[in-house]
């Protein structure tokens, strides 16, 4: 289906045509179109045009508005202040609009013009590491981008760049080596008796590390080992990544996030490229050795003592560091994977490292002009005191053990709401109210603020909640299942009450929203919309009655309100990654 043009770019042409009518000098101008809270819409661009071509502001709106009848898009204009035009629409114009979005599967959103190739770095936890929140923000936000970008037609390439790279290998493939039965199990086990058996070996391998000089020395011969490519150390390694997999997979399944093995290309998976990268960025003079190390420096980056403070690419053991990986990543994914835009969903205190290594990039070449490099550095989890989120005991939070309590929190408030719902149907909105509310927490607030992790705060059914859009939802559902032979049919022969006018002009304004969330990456504006769109229907439904309506036409216009906030709701939900349940 095509794309439905807004009941704003329609006005906007509309003015633009008269401006250009009235007076043939103002052809290009912007009629400065926005939303009012006197009429529908104002226009504000004859003050700027009457300064720019010397005449009176009130005399030139008053001359657009004679090519401004009133009609079927237009019910009525005025001249108002110094030269403002006040505009109203027709409910006409609203309905007609509106039934020609919910016509389409895409609700009237247009693709994007000129779409290109993404890849996105989101969704990245450490192997043999526990998940915490800084793993929920990566995932959460980068899962909306995403979804927000496909649906945009752009094509999206998913990376997980997991770390699973390093030294500490070597402290624990020796470990195993030397306890081989620590990593075994019968049969299946589950993500949390998988990271229970990584963590163990991690503290013990860790222990004889700090404590036993020899062992010391074998685990760093090891290293070596696994950066020669050693079979026997390889195939260790490897079982401790696929024993971290089945961990990631379980909290991802949790957190309701798709995560596909084959966008798993960690840290090892640019292994081959970084002495080539080394190579090519010491021949072009990018990079240079200081005190053995292979270093880029930067005019505006100093260290504390005011030294200039490099990237280091390669240490000066040989060792390649974070800096190699990311760089020769770089190089694969616009090379091999011809991207045009490369974002990074990580930590906000990443984001002098990605700053070096964007310029570093740019300066060998790998990110051409056209190619544009973007870091959605995201904020600090705190915890209710303010501070970056603890255990009590002063460890950081385990991911799991946050949503598992969200999740209980979720379930009793379904549970006091519930009218005939099994326990197994508890259980199941439980979990799609209980991630909802920690996505959606997360994703209402801008990527890069910090924020509250507040349970209390989250579950609530009242506020900027995804529980109270979930409601919404679940609400219009009940109306559309017990509106029996009644169907959802917009009928524009009817004036609308105010409450229909503020949820119409709202529902139309989706796409306009997407387009701005999509080339922003702001999945929080995109919220804001879908909280404001719940909002304006409570009042909707609180001040006109959709059943009981008095006429059978206005029934059938009200339910098509309804059913199209419901599908808006849930097509802006989905694109958050949130669940909305039929019934709640
Ligand atoms: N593994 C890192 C972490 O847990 C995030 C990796 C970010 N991506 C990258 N290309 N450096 O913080």
């Amino acid at each position: 289906m095509a794309s439905v043009p807004s009941l704003a770019s329609s006005l906007h042409q509309r003015i633009a045509d008269a401006l250009s009518a009235a007076l043939p000098e103002a052809a290009a101008a912007d009629p400065l179109l926005r939303r009012s809270d006197r009429a529908d819409f104002q226009a504000n661009g004859m003050l700027a045009l009457a300064k720019k071509l010397g005449g009176n502001p009130r005399e030139l709106a008053a001359k657009v508005v004679e090519q401004l009848p009133a009609g079927e898009l237009i019910k009525d204009v005025e001249v108002s202040g110094p030269g403002f035009l006040n505009i109203t629409i027709t409910d006409e114009a609203i309905l007609k609009t509106l039934a020609e979005r919910a016509a389409d599967d895409r609700l009237g959103v247009p693709f994007a013009q000129a779409p290109g190739t993404t890849v996105i770095d989101y969704a990245q936890p450490n192997v043999a590491k526990e998940m915490h929140v800084g793993h929920l923000r990566n995932s959460v936000i980068g899962d909306a981008v995403v979804r927000i970008l496909e649906f945009s037609g752009e094509k999206v390439v998913r990376r997980h760049h997991i770390g699973d790279w390093g030294t500490q290998f070597g402290m624990l493939i020796q470990y195993l080596i030397e306890h081989p039965h620590e990593l075994d199990h019968e049969g299946e086990v589950s993500g949390e008796e998988a990271m229970s058996s990584l963590n163990r070996l991690y503290k013990a391998s860790r222990a004889l590390f700090d404590s036993d000089e020899e062992f010391k020395a074998r685990a760093r011969r090891r290293v070596v080992d696994l950066q020669a490519g050693d079979e026997e150390t390889l195939a260790l390694w490897q079982r401790f990544v696929d024993e971290s997999k089945i961990y990631f997979y379980s909290v991802f399944d949790k957190l309701d996030v798709e995560i596909r093995d084959e966008d798993i290309v960690g840290e090892s998976g640019y292994n081959d490229m970084l002495a080539e990268t080394c190579r090519l960025l010491e021949e072009s003079g990018v990079a240079v050795r200081s005190d053995g190390a292979l270093c880029v420096f930067f005019d505006d980056v100093k260290g504390p003592d005011g030294k200039p403070s490099p990237l280091i690419v390669q240490k000066s053991d040989g060792g390649f560091g974070y800096a190699a990986t990311d760089l020769s990543a770089i190089r694969d994914r616009v090379g091999n994977l011809k991207a045009d835009t490369l974002l990074y969903v990580v930590d906000a205190r990443q984001s002098l490292h990605f700053k070096m290594v964007f310029e570093t990039a740019r300066r060998a070449g790998w990110l051409p002009e056209g190619v544009k490099a973007v870091q959605l550095g995201f904020g600090t989890v705190l915890g209710k005191d303010g501070k970056p989120f603890k255990t009590r005991e002063g460890e950081t939070v385990r991911l799991i053990d946050l949503l598992d309590e969200a999740i209980d929190r979720a379930t009793a408030v379904v549970r006091e709401k519930a009218q005939d719902l099994t326990e197994e149907e508890i259980a199941e909105r439980g979990a799609q109210v209980g991630i909802g509310a920690v996505k959606y927490a997360d994703l209402s607030t801008s990527v890069s603020r910090d924020y509250k992790f507040d349970l209390d705060q989250m579950v609530s059914l009242n506020g900027d909640t995804s529980v109270y859009l979930q409601y919404a939802y679940a609400r219009i559902q009940s109306i559309l299942r017990k509106a029996g032979e009644a169907r959802p049919v917009a009928h524009p022969e009817l004036a609308l009450a105010a409450a229909e006018r503020a949820l119409g002009m709202h529902l139309d304004q989706f796409g306009e929203n997407l387009a701005e969330v999509t080339a922003s990456y702001e999945p929080h504006k995109l919220a804001g919309y879908l909280y404001q769109l719940a909002s304006l229907y409570t009042t909707f439904y609180a001040e006109c009655p959709v059943l009981k309506a008095d006429t059978p036409q206005h029934v059938e216009n009200r339910l098509f309100l309804c059913d199209l906030t419901a599908r808006t709701l849930h097509q802006g939900m989905g694109l958050l990654g949130i669940r909305t349940p039929e019934q709640l």
